[in-house]
């Protein structure tokens, strides 16, 4: 298979057929623009298998993504996209980089879902972006941004749902979307890496925050996730 792509944790393949790639997760964590690294063993597989789960439900709801056929435990086959060069990030409840920039504690509501974009770059360190700007450098067209936000709310309501019923609030995550054959898929994947979820009763961390914050427990607290949503 010829790599096409090797990111922080995941190794993207062509796949045997026109239009299809094969996404390997691994096992690596990273934070803070890959500055803190660790091998954590068996984190792609659970990855994998919450995302894949996340995924399909998002997908019987109506969701077009990216995924065509789960391979194995830490490999999946996908449309290949032309990715939206934007991440975007959807807050229930303010946590992170949003309780630090806007001096907001950790935990409270807010009084509308928000939205934020920003600009995948690397080199610049992932710059949040608006709308206008999106726009005017050609990252995105009006149309397809409208379509983006309004996906991503619709996704938003779905997971709030899938997650409460799981016993856990979705305090935040990141989405990333492509282009392939006309339509706007939803691709990479929803995490534990990517997501963050509090035990609704504890408001234990679930998340990757737990490696972030060196707070111990990352793969128990990604175990728990994945059992709970499998109940
Ligand atoms: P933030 O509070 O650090 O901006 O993160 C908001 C949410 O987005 C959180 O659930 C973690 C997720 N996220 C990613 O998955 N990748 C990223 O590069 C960033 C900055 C955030």
């Amino acid at each position: 298979m010829e790599k096409l792509y090797e990111g922080k944790s995941k190794i993207v393949f062509s796949g045997e057929e026109a239009g299809t790639c094969i996404i390997k997760y691994k096992d690596t964590a990273t934070a803070g623009n890959g500055l803190k690294k660790e091998d954590l063993p068996g984190k792609g597989k659970l990855n994998a298998e919450i995302s894949n789960l996340i995924f399909e439900y998002l997908m019987k709801n109506g969701i077009k993504t990216h995924l065509l056929k789960v391979i194995d435990e830490t490999t999946i086959l996908v449309k290949k996209a032309d990715i939206v060069m934007v991440e975007v990030i959807v807050r229930n409840v303010a946590a992170g980089s949003f309780s630090k920039k806007y001096g907001v504690a950790e935990g409270s509501s807010l009084n509308n879902t928000v939205i934020e974009f920003s600009y995948k770059s690397d080199e610049l360190g992932d710059p949040m972006i608006n709308d206008s700007q999106i726009t005017a450098i050609g990252i995105s067209t009006e149309d397809e941004l409208k379509e983006l936000k309004e996906t991503a709310f619709r996704i938003n309501e779905l997971m709030t749902k899938l997650f409460e019923k799981a016993g856990i609030r979705l305090i935040d995550f990141k989405l990333e979307f492509g282009r392939a054959g006309g339509e706007l898929l939803l691709c990479d994947e929803i995490s534990p890496d990517s997501c963050r979820l509090w035990d609704m009763n504890t408001n234990d961390k679930m998340d990757k925050d737990r490696f972030r914050r060196d707070m111990g427990g990352v793969l128990e607290g990604y175990k728990a996730v994945l059992d709970r949503l499998k109940d």
